[in-house]
């Protein structure tokens, strides 16, 4: 009797904890689900179109597509600002070092976001265009699917030296690559989970030779006949090969990624350091993420959801780019509430409008 009251004390006590833990964060949560279903009841299937059509055209565009949101929503959570090109007197973040000659997919995000401004003008910010993107082409390389939360904004500025900072090169070391999650609000668990992201797509040799042939010495993290592979397939690192994250399957979103990895063929320097100098807690959650698949599609759904929710720019914040590749050029009208002076006499906005 003793023992179940003490055992349904802690049930009630662990209960209250975790509501109180999940209010506060919904609380500070101003994204929802149901954001665009007056202004933009088309918009889910616009996008999943056009995404279908283009990993049908090209399986590893699955894998491009989904890393955009990630490199958006690390660098001054999830604005957009990546998609900003350089002007004559802008700099983006697309010649950031983690971004330059390495992402791809402009063109796909560039589509859709031509569709969606005939069908719904001004209405859906390229910041959560790159949220459902990411959630579409996972689900179409047989990965989990989540309801996609909006309502982002639309930055007027990046910021590339924050770019350079951010986004974790290959030749990262566990312990900063456990720092570089932390910052974000990312526990080992979702560290691990998130790096399931590479179950899919593709590396160059540029990231892979510094651990054939030096600075980096990690033979050890990798076997013998794996090493083997990638030296002859990288003999240098401007060799034009493209080595699969996922040495099993590299167009399907599983749990392969993680046994591959324990068996010494990870194809980053920051995959391996996961089983070898980022702790045992790191360790095991690679090991119970190998070998139960359906673990890892719902702790990498939920910290996706979680990675959307990175610093957003909401209400009258930002704006709504009507191309994503640059600022909204300055209109008479939008400037009308920022001007408004109460000193000065009344005048209707529609007078703006109709000078
Ligand atoms: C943990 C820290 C991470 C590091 C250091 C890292 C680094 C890299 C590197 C070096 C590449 C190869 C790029 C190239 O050769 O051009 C790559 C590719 C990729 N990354 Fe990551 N990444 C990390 C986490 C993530 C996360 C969290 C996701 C998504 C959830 C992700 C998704 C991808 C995808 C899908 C590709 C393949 C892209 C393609 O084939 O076009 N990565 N990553
Ligand atoms: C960009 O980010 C860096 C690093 O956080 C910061 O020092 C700098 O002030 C930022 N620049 C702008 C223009 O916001
Ligand atoms: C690197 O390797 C590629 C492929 O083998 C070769 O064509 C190229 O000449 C090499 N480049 C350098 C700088 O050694």
């Amino acid at each position: 009797m003793h023992v179940i009251d003490m055992a349904l004390l802690l049930l009630i006590l662990l209960t209250m904890f975790l509501q109180e833990h999940i209010t506060s964060i919904e609380a500070c949560n101003k994204l929802t689900p149901d954001f665009y279903s007056e202004s933009c009841p088309q918009l889910e299937h616009i996008v999943q179109t056009v995404v279908k059509a283009a990993v049908l055209k090209e399986t590893r565009m699955a894998a491009s597509l989904m890393r955009l949101e990630f490199h958006d929503c690390f660098v001054s959570g999830c604005d957009g600002s990546l998609l900003l090109d350089d002007t004559a007197n802008f700099i983006g973040e697309k010649t950031a070092k983690a971004n330059i000659g390495s992402l791809r997919g402009y063109e796909v995000i560039d589509e859709i976001k031509a569709q969606l401004e005939i069908e719904c003008p001004h209405t859906v910010s390229c910041a959560d265009i790159l949220a459902l993107v990411a959630r579409d082409s996972i689900v179409e390389v047989g990965g989990p699917t989540w309801t996609v939360e909006y309502g982002r904004r639309d930055s007027t500025t990046a910021n590339l030296t924050l770019a350079n900072l951010d986004l974790p090169s290959a030749l990262i070391s566990g312990p900063q690559l456990i720092q570089n999650f932390a910052s974000k609000g990312f526990n080992l668990q979702q560290l691990v989970a998130l790096s399931g992201g590479h179950t899919i797509g593709f590396a160059r040799c540029a990231p892979i030779a510094p651990s054939l042939y030096g600075p980096l010495t990690d033979e050890n993290s990798m076997n013998t006949a794996y090493h083997t592979f990638l030296e002859k397939a990288c003999p240098n690192g401007s060799a034009p090969s493209l080595i699969p994250l996922d040495d099993g399957t590299p167009g399907k979103f599983d749990s392969s990624y993680y046994t591959k990895l324990l068996e010494g063929n990870g194809a980053l320097h920051s995959d391996r350091i996961m089983i070898d100098e980022s702790g045992r807690t790191v360790l095991e959650y690679v090991s119970l993420f190998a070998k139960d698949q359906e673990c890892f599609f719902n702790d990498f759904a939920k910290a996706m959801v979680l990675m959307g929710r990175l610093q957003p720019l909401t209400g009258s914040e930002g704006q709504i780019r009507t191309n994503c590749h640059f600022v909204n050029p300055p209109s008479k009208l939008k400037t009308i509430p920022k001007t408004f002076n109460h000193k000065l006499p009344l005048r209707t906005p529609a007078a703006d409008l109709h000078p």
